[in-house]
């Protein structure tokens, strides 16, 4: 399971403590990547022990998953940072996998949302251009937006997942909530780097 970012709200270590509960029954690794309305110190304490990692990487088959932190302290927007993209570099050069899915917390590219995009990754083309730089990155997979997206830009695949809460209408100019209801996103990778992926809504 990918989590990317937001996993609480009141900045209390007793709330990584119920997302920890939740999620331990569902016998899953979790790759977790912190989002704006997480505290990173109380995040790594719940998401360094297994089944649980904070921005790590993991290999499977011919895939490489890696987590980065697009987080900026007291900024609801995005910034990958200079050390992170290294570090991102660095673990897809070491790798041997044929292809990499990236997930983060916040959106490389606009959504469209005059206000979303006001906090979005405030270099998401810089981003993307090391993405592409680094030749097998099939997918940037984010949260953030709360709404769904799919679309290619120079032949990778940029995904949104809805949120597990309540969702954002899209393309709106201002701030305003969907009436649909939580959902979480399916993503099956093929061994010759194609995606399959759909969004299941979860009726509440
Ligand atoms: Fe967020």
């Amino acid at each position: 399971m990918l989590v990317t970012g937001d996993l609480i709200q009141d900045d209390s270590a007793g709330a990584y403590g119920r997302f920890r509960d939740l999620m331990l029954p569902l016998n899953l690794r979790m790759h977790c990547v912190p989002g704006n309305h997480d505290v990173r110190d109380l995040m790594r304490e719940v998401c360094v022990r297994p089944p649980f990692s904070y921005c790590a990487y993991e290999e499977i088959r011919d895939w490489l998953l890696v987590g980065v932190d697009s987080c900026v302290r007291d900024d609801a927007g995005g910034r990958m940072s200079d050390e992170e993209l290294d570090r991102l570099s660095d673990i897809v050069v070491h790798s041997q996998a044929k292809h990499v899915l990236v997930f983060l917390h916040h959106p490389p590219v606009p959504m469209g949302s005059r206000w979303l995009d006001t906090v979005g990754l405030g270099n998401g083309e810089e981003f993307l251009e090391r993405l592409r730089t680094l030749n097998r990155v099939r997918a940037a997979v984010f949260g953030h937006v709360h709404q769904e997206y799919d679309r290619e830009h120079s032949g990778i695949r940029i995904i949104a997942t809805p949120s597990t809460c309540r969702q954002f209408k899209p393309r709106a100019d201002t701030f305003a909530v969907d009436d649909k209801p939580p959902a979480y996103r399916r993503l099956v990778l093929r061994d010759d780097g194609a995606i399959e992926t759909e969004t299941v809504w979860v009726d509440t």
